[in-house]
């Protein structure tokens, strides 16, 4: 089971994040980036957080620690922030935390180098959940030490957004021309043959078996929140073993693009001087 904790204290919204996740102090006396129950997205977004952090720490991924929250809606009744006050009135109950990882910086291809290895398997990894949220715009991954570390599952495994079409939306391509990591040459393949070997329904099993019950309570279609446990597992269980075959990678990114630009202008000022 995930970890967890209480709220003691809002400290402050994430502003650059579009659910305005907040940061959060607990009573283990821990900082928490915070995802509200109560936010627009959902407690599927929540509930994505979970399978795909756990799922990516089990491969091996660097993701902070996860775990649950526990909120009581009065921490927010001093809040000036109308917008905050409403979250936290209206997300009483569990939520959602990841580690606040202090210190880390946002990942900037321009700015870091990634092996074609590790940028493989976070391709792989992303392919599998059907990421569609770690673009070169908003690339969800966080630099510290030079390590880097995943964050921000809430936009993967689309199916479950509707659970009749599943099955074929599980079996489409994955699309990675736009990935933070693609201008980096994943080698996809050596991180298949690594990786898919271990998604194995054990696997999923534990992973899913993380996700709390009242999220996944009064599902339509579903009569125990089990048999949705299991209707997570199918895609990932069927996706594992192919997807590495129906990735798109376009040969020269629009960052690559821009290196290369940026090193014609280092070259040229070099020459200047
Ligand atoms: N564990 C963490 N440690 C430190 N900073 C974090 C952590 N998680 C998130 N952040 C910071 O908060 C920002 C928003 O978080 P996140 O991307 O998870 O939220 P979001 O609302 O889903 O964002 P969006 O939809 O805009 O991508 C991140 O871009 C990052 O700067
Ligand atoms: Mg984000």
């Amino acid at each position: 089971m995930l970890k967890e904790v209480s709220a003691t204290r809002y400290i402050s919204p994430l502003r650059e994040g579009g659910s305005l996740p907040g940061l959060v102090e607990a009573d283990d006396l821990g900082m928490y980036v915070m995802k509200f129950s109560g936010a627009g997205q959902g407690r599927k977004t929540l509930i994505a957080e979970v399978v795909c952090g756990e799922l990516a720490r089990r491969l091996g991924l660097r993701v902070p620690g996860l775990v649950t929250i526990g909120l009581d809606p009065v921490i927010g009744l001093g809040e000036p922030d109308q917008e905050v006050q409403e979250l936290l009135k209206s997300s009483g109950g569990l939520n959602f935390g990841m580690d606040f990882l202090s210190r880390a910086i946002g990942f900037d291809a321009l700015a870091h180098r990634v092996s074609p290895e590790e940028a493989g398997k976070i391709v792989w990894f992303d392919a599998l959940v059907n990421n569609v949220d770690r673009s070169w715009r908003n690339p969800n991954m966080l630099v510290r030490q030079g390590d880097l570390w995943l964050i921000d599952h809430g936009a993967t495994m689309i199916w479950h957004h509707n659970w009749p079409g599943a099955q074929a939306s599980a079996a489409r391509p994955y699309d990675a021309s736009d990935h933070a990591l693609a201008p980096f040459g994943p080698d996809v393949d050596s991180a298949a043959a690594e990786l898919a070997p271990l998604v194995t329904e054990e696997l999923l099993a534990e992973v899913t078996a993380e996700i709390p019950e009242p999220w996944l309570a009064d599902e339509p279609g579903f009569d125990s929140a089990d048999e949705l446990r299991r209707a997570y597992v199918r895609p990932l269980l069927a996706r594992a073993a192919t997807i590495h075959e129906r990735i798109e990678l376009s040969e020269i990114s629009e960052i690559h693009q821009t290196r290369e630009i940026q090193g014609t202008r280092e070259i040229r000022e070099e020459g200047a001087e």
